[in-house]
C-alpha cells in the first residue's frame, strides 16, 4: 500500500507543479500579448497622427501654390500693364522725338544677328516648300486672312545702299536683290541662306535686263520678275521678265498719265508691284492732284487690268506697302524716321475695314523702309530699311465675315 501512496503524492505533486509551469507560462504569454497590443495600439495611433499631419501638410501646401500661383497671375498682369505703359510712352517719344530731332536715332551698333543660325533654319523651311506650294495652287482661293500681328524680326545682313528692294520667289525660292532706286541689273541667289552667307553680293548671278528698273517695287512671282520702266518721255510701264530665258514676254503702259510717285516718303517709289495669294497687284497714284494711293489688280500673265480702286488710304506719310489676301496694309512714318506703322488698310472684299484692323507698329529699327516685299508662302516681309535687309514674320487671324 504505502509505495503506491507515495506514488500518488508524487503524482499530485509533478501535478501542481506542472499547473504551476503552465500558469506561470500564460501569465508570460498574456503580458506579452498585452505589451504587444499596447505597441500596436501606439503604432496606429502615431500612423494616425501622421496621415493626418500628413493631409494637413498637403493642404498647407496646396493652398500655399494657389497663393503663389494667384501672385504670379497678378504679377503677369501688372507686367502687362507696365508694358501697355511702355509701348504708349515710347510712342510718345517717337512722336516727341519726331518733332524736335534732326533725325531719330538709329542704332547703328545693333549686331546683324545670327546669320549661320538663320541660314541653317531656313533650309529646312525650304525643303518643304514646294509641297506646301503645289497645295497652295491646288486650293481655290479662300484665303481670309489678316495680320494680327508682327511675330519677329531677323536681321539678315547689310547689302548696298541705303535705299533699294529684296524679295523672294515663293515658288522657286530664290532671292532677288535690287541695289538702289534704279538700275539694269539685279542680283540673284539660290536661297535666303546663300544669300546671308554671301560676302556682299559676290556669291550671286548677276542679271542683266534689257531696260533699267525704275524705283524698288517690283515683284518677282511665279519665276517672272515684274518690274517699273520710266523711258525718256517719262512714260511709266509695268514689264514683264522671264527670269528662266532671260526676256521680256510682255509689256503694258501704266493706267494712268502720271509722275507723281505712290509714297511721299519715298519719291523713287514711281509705283509698286505687289503678289499675293491673290495675284498680282499695282499700287501707284493717279496724279499729283490725287492725294490716295490707287490699286488696280493685274493679269500676272497678260499684264491686263482686271478693276481699279480707291483705297483711300493718303500718299501724304506713306513710306510702303503691302497686300495680303487682297488686303492693302500702307505703311507711315514721319519725314525724320521714326517708328513705321499700319495706319490704313484697305480690303477689296470689303472684308476689313480700317477700325477692325490693328494699329500695327514696326519694331524700330535703322531708319525708314523703302520697300516691304510680302511673301504669301511664308507669311512674312522682306523689308529693306538703310540698307538692312530685314525679315518680319507676321501673325494672322481670320477676317471677321460680315
Ligand atoms: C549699290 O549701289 C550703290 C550706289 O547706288 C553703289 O555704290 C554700291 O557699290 C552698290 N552695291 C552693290 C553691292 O552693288
Ligand atoms: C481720299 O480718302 C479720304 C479718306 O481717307 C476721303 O475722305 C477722300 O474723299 C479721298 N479723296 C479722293 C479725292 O478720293
Amino acid at each position: 500500500m504505502k509505495p503506491l501512496f507515495v506514488l500518488l503524492i508524487s503524482i499530485a505533486w509533478t501535478f501542481t507543479g506542472a499547473q504551476h509551469y503552465y500558469q506561470g507560462l500564460m501569465d508570460y504569454l498574456e503580458n506579452r500579448l498585452l505589451a504587444i497590443e499596447d505597441r500596436m495600439q501606439l503604432w496606429h495611433d502615431l500612423s494616425q497622427r501622421y496621415h493626418t499631419e500628413m493631409k494637413d501638410f498637403k493642404k498647407l501646401t496646396a493652398e500655399a501654390m494657389d497663393g503663389l500661383r494667384n501672385d504670379h497671375s497678378t504679377l503677369f498682369k501688372d507686367l502687362e500693364g507696365a508694358g501697355v505703359r511702355v509701348d504708349r510712352v515710347e510712342r510718345e517719344m517717337d512722336y516727341v522725338e519726331a518733332q524736335t530731332s534732326p533725325r531719330a536715332c538709329a542704332l547703328k551698333t545693333e549686331k546683324v544677328v545670327e546669320q549661320e543660325a538663320w541660314g541653317l533654319q531656313e533650309s529646312r523651311v525650304e525643303e518643304e516648300d514646294e509641297e506646301e506650294w503645289e497645295e497652295l495652287l491646288s486650293r481655290v482661293s479662300d484665303c481670309v486672312e489678316i495680320i494680327s500681328g508682327i511675330r519677329s524680326v531677323k536681321i539678315l545682313k547689310r547689302v548696298g545702299s541705303p535705299k533699294g528692294m529684296w524679295t523672294r520667289d515663293p515658288r522657286s525660292s530664290k532671292v532677288y536683290v535690287f541695289n538702289g532706286t534704279s538700275g539694269d541689273t539685279i542680283y540673284q541667289f539660290d536661297s535666303v541662306r546663300d544669300f546671308s552667307r554671301s560676302l556682299g553680293v559676290t556669291s550671286s548671278r548677276n542679271i542683266r535686263l534689257p531696260s533699267d528698273w525704275s524705283g524698288p517695287g517690283s515683284a518677282v512671282y511665279n519665276g517672272f520678275l515684274y518690274y517699273i520702266q520710266q523711258d525718256s518721255d517719262m512714260d511709266v510701264q509695268v514689264v514683264r521678265y522671264d527670269l528662266l530665258t532671260g526676256s521680256v514676254t510682255d509689256m503694258t503702259m501704266f493706267p494712268v498719265e502720271s509722275h507723281a510717285s505712290v509714297y511721299s516718303l519715298n519719291p523713287e517709289t514711281v509705283a509698286d508691284l505687289a503678289a499675293d495669294d491673290e495675284g498680282l497687284w499695282l499700287l501707284y497714284a493717279p496724279s499729283d492732284s490725287e492725294p490716295n494711293i490707287s490699286l488696280a489688280k493685274m493679269d500676272a500673265a497678260t499684264l491686263d487690268i482686271e478693276q481699279i480702286w480707291d483705297t483711300r488710304c493718303p500718299r501724304e506719310n506713306a513710306e510702303a506697302a503691302f497686300v495680303v489676301c487682297g488686303t492693302v496694309y500702307v505703311v507711315y512714318n514721319t519725314h525724320l524716321a521714326s517708328r513705321s506703322r499700319v495706319q490704313c488698310v484697305f480690303d477689296v472684299n470689303d472684308m476689313v475695314i480700317s477700325e477692325e484692323a490693328p494699329l500695327l507698329y514696326f519694331p524700330r529699327r535703322y531708319g525708314a523702309h523703302t520697300s516691304l516685299k510680302y511673301n504669301p508662302e511664308e507669311k512674312q516681309l522682306y523689308g529693306w530699311d538703310d540698307g538692312y535687309q530685314i525679315i518680319y514674320r507676321l501673325t494672322m487671324k481670320r477676317k471677321l465675315l460680315a
